[in-house]
């Protein structure tokens, strides 16, 4: 194989009670790319379209997870990539995940995958550091494998894959303001407390429970999240009115995605998933902003093969 172009998906983080340690897939939504092999040694992005993101690799995160995959590989021959982006840097549904995991995951393809699934979670970790400016791996590993996963461990790294509900959707609500993820990390405090803490893990633990059971109830009480959302809310405009709206119409529970701006919602079936975005729709359209809502069901495939 010389070519390949490859589908690399948008993420939810920390899925309200997990924070850096819990994600899940979008489907539909997501960067596409194609990777070649070259005469040429060393990696080169050819195409970078969508917006506008740098060509040199070590500034791009594609490049830079690509790069890190290529000197353990050392291959004698290079790699291409042209990079479709679709997924707003700065969105809140795993911008930087998305490019980080395609790159990997392509070249490995045609490398005749010699690395596995955690080596490449390891380089594609490389590249999200670039935006972040921390090491997390929330986004990378849902949008690698697909489904829910939770990060057990990152050194060494141990990621554990998490069933859902057949019947599962996310809405998405993504208002068109970038945060960066290292700013959103930065207005949270360095500790929390006891009490904060108690709830958190109750909560996340529960979250686990419910999805293995498919108790979509228990789903819907888990969706709290005490640590980030407290901070990161206050930048994000009509949050509290956009999740009001999401409660009555149907959702489990809703919170931010990733650092935000954008906002999910979990529900259960096709339909309410409908009536929540309507209902989100008619608020944001009342307002003076630029929108979009998304509709997923959990993408239990993860980065794919075009
Ligand atoms: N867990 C990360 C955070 C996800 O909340 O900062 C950001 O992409």
């Amino acid at each position: 194989m010389e070519e390949i172009k490859v589908f690399s998906p948008a993420t939810v983080a920390n899925v309200a009670c997990g924070f850096d340690v819990l994600g899940f897939c979008l489907d539909g939504i997501g960067d596409e790319m194609i990777i070649r092999k070259s005469k040429d040694k060393g990696v080169r992005i050819t195409v970078s379209d969508g917006y506008d993101l740098p060509l040199d690799i070590d500034k791009n995160i594609a490049g830079v997870s690509a790069k890190a995959l290529y000197e353990k590989a050392n291959p004698d021959f290079g790699f291409e990539l042209e990079i479709y982006k679709r997924i707003k840097p700065g969105s809140g549904i795993g911008s930087s995940a998305a490019s980080a995991v395609g790159s990997v995951f392509g070249m490995n393809q045609l490398l005749g995958k010699p690395f596995n699934q955690n080596e490449l979670i390891e380089f594609a970790m490389k590249g999200e550091a670039l935006a972040s400016a921390a090491e997390h791996a929330d986004n990378i590993a849902p949008a690698l494998l697909g489904g829910f996963t939770l990060v057990k461990n990152l050194n060494p790294l141990r990621i554990l894959q998490i069933p859902s509900p057949e019947d599962l959707y996310a809405v998405i609500v993504h208002q068109q303001i970038e945060i960066k993820t290292s700013e959103a990390r930065s207005v949270l405090p360095a500790q929390i407390k006891l009490k904060d803490a108690t709830t958190q893990w109750a909560n996340l633990g529960s979250l686990i429970h419910a999805l293995h059971t498919n108790d979509y109830a228990l789903i819907g009480e888990c969706l709290e999240d005490v640590v980030a959302e407290p901070y990161r809310s206050k930048v994000i405009p009509a949050y509290e009115i956009l999740k009001k709206a999401a409660k009555t119409a149907g959702a489990l529970g809703t919170s931010i995605s990733g650092s935000g701006p954008s906002i999910f919602s979990l529900c259960q079936g096709i339909d309410i998933a409908k009536e929540i975005s309507s209902t989100q729709k008619k608020v944001l359209n009342s307002m003076d902003v630029s929108f979009e809502v998304y509709i997923s069901k959990i993408n239990t495939k993860g980065v794919s093969i075009l």
